[in-house]
Order: structure tokens, then C-alpha cells, then sequence
């Protein structure tokens, strides 16, 4: 008898940084998923889980050696899209189903916060609530959450800028100390209030989600080679903001492009052997 659990990564429109200090923040669940399979036997030990999520996911769900674990996923790892969230969720929940003692959303929710510890010190909690709840969302530390419904399905182009170096739990360390770090985290939130109302009456939010980008920027999240991109992208009409925490060194994770259509940007991205995908939120 084995077990597969299906966990979709998510990504942040809006808010990001800003909600660990109380901010409210949008993110949705994405058709791209992290598959666990769980089988008798011993785990094989996972080499490639550098943080150690992965045992300490099964160590949670009361699987210690008793259980062989694989991890199959879609979403690049470090680079935003909740990879970590989403293979500690499918985790626990596989563990869990496959030992006879299946678990309900809310308390995977407070399962995967605790793996989301070891992977950065002060999770808001945006990252698992999206994984494990799917959707779009409106979220806030410490609070519960709220489904947004949205109008209309909103096209995102998700383009690769390079796997950050830095851990979340770093590029969240480094905000501690960012210069005008107030007044942008302040600015970020209300614009988190408007984007949020124009996504739930169906109205563009491209342009808002651009200056939250461009306050991600000043913030000092967003390395060179992601700033770089970005500019070209917005050159040609997008609005483009990086997703998830950023990164500075060297790339910046993925970053999120609206427009009307993305054949400009494809261009662009092929010409620059850049790697992007498509997806759809709120669809029905
Ligand atoms: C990471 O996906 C989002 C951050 O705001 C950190 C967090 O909220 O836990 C950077």
C-alpha cells in the first residue's frame, strides 16, 4: 500500500515582506504542484533537503523511520513559489494518511508552520495558508484568513530571474535593517488595500502591483540581474514585481508579469534564455 498527496505552490501578488510585520497580503495557489508518495520501508535519507524539511516533516506527522518517502516536484526549489510550504504539507499530510490518521486543513496548517520555522525563523504564515488552503487569498499574521473571490481569472506570466542565494530566512533578516524601512513596509500595505479591491471587482491591478514591485526594489530585496529584467520588461508595457522573499547576491526568485498579451515578453525571455511559464488565478 503506498499513498500520494498533491500539494499546489503558490505565489505572492501582493504584500510580501510587508505582512511580517502585520501588513495584510495577497497570494494565490497555482497549477503547479509538489507530489509525495509515501511507501513501507525506511526513508533512504534525502540529501538533496538541505534544511532537513523533509525528516522533520515526517519526524511530525509520527512517521520516524517506519516510512520511505519521495518527493516529486514542479516548482523550482528557493525561488518563491512555497516549494518549502508545499513538500512539508504534502509531506505531513502523506504521512499522516498513509498511518491511518488523516488530518484536516487547519491543523496541517499549524503542522507545516513548524517545518516553515526551520526553513526561515519568523514565517508570517502566508507561505503554508496558501498551500494548504489553495485559492486566492487575503492573509494576515495571527488572523484568520480570507477567501477572495475574484471576478475574473487574472493571466500571470511567472518568469525566472536566477535561484536566489540567500534563504528566505536571510532576505527576511536583511529587511531588519533596511534603510526607510517604515515608511515602505506603511506604503506597501495600503497598496495591498487597493490591489486587493480592484482584483475582487475585476478591475486591472497591474499597475499597482508594478509599485509594489518597485517598493520591493527600494527595499533592497531585488538583486541586479532581477532589476534588470525588469526594466526591460516594464520598457515594453509590463508590470512585473518579484514573488516570495527576493534575493540579492545573485538572482531574485520569480518574478510575476501582467499584461494584455506576452508575446513581447516571450521574445524578449527566449532571446535572453530565460525560463517562464504561464498560469491562471481564480480560475473556475
Ligand atoms: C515568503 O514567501 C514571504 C515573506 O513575506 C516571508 C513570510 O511572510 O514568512 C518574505
Amino acid at each position: 500500500m503506498k499513498t500520494a498527496i498533491k500539494i499546489p505552490g503558490k505565489v505572492i501578488l501582493a504584500g510580501e515582506h510587508a505582512v511580517v510585520y502585520g501588513k495584510e497580503a495577497l497570494s494565490a495557489s497555482i497549477d503547479r504542484c509538489v507530489r509525495v508518495v509515501v511507501k513501507p520501508g525506511r526513508g533512504r535519507g534525502y540529501p538533496e533537503d538541505k534544511k532537513g524539511l523533509i525528516k522533520k516533516a515526517i519526524e511530525i506527522a509520527g512517521g520516524d523511520g517506519a516510512v520511505g518517502v519521495e518527493v516529486e516536484s514542479e516548482l523550482p526549489i528557493g525561488s518563491g513559489l512555497g516549494s518549502s510550504a508545499a513538500v512539508s504539507a504534502a509531506t505531513i499530510k502523506a504521512v499522516r494518511e498513509y498511518l491511518g490518521k488523516p488530518v484536516e486543513k487547519d491543523e496541517l496548517f499549524k503542522l507545516t508552520m513548524e517545518c516553515e520555522k526551520i526553513a526561515h525563523g519568523n514565517p508570517s504564515g502566508i507561505d503554508p495558508a496558501t498551500v494548504v488552503y489553495g485559492g486566492l487569498i487575503a492573509f494576515r499574521k495571527g488572523q484568520p484568513l480570507e477567501r477572495l473571490g475574484i471576478s475574473k481569472p487574472l493571466n500571470l506570466l511567472l518568469v525566472d530571474s536566477g535561484r536566489p542565494e540567500e534563504s528566505t530566512k536571510e532576505m527576511v533578516e536583511l529587511v531588519v535593517n533596511s534603510q526607510n524601512k517604515e515608511m515602505i513596509i506603511n506604503k506597501i500595505g495600503k497598496l495591498v488595500e487597493k490591489i486587493k479591491d480592484k482584483l475582487v471587482a475585476g478591475e486591472p491591478a497591474g499597475n499597482l502591483i508594478n509599485e509594489n514591485g518597485l517598493l520591493l526594489e527600494q527595499l533592497g530585496v531585488v538583486g541586479k540581474r532581477a532589476k534588470k529584467l525588469s526594466s526591460e520588461l516594464r520598457g515594453l508595457g509590463y508590470a512585473v514585481k518579484i514573488t516570495g522573499a527576493g534575493g540579492v547576491a545573485t538572482g531574485s526568485g520569480m518574478m510575476i508579469v501582467f499584461g494584455k498579451d506576452f508575446a513581447q515578453a516571450k521574445k524578449l525571455l527566449d532571446n535572453g534564455k530565460i525560463n517562464y511559464f504561464e498560469t491562471v488565478i481564480g480560475k473556475k
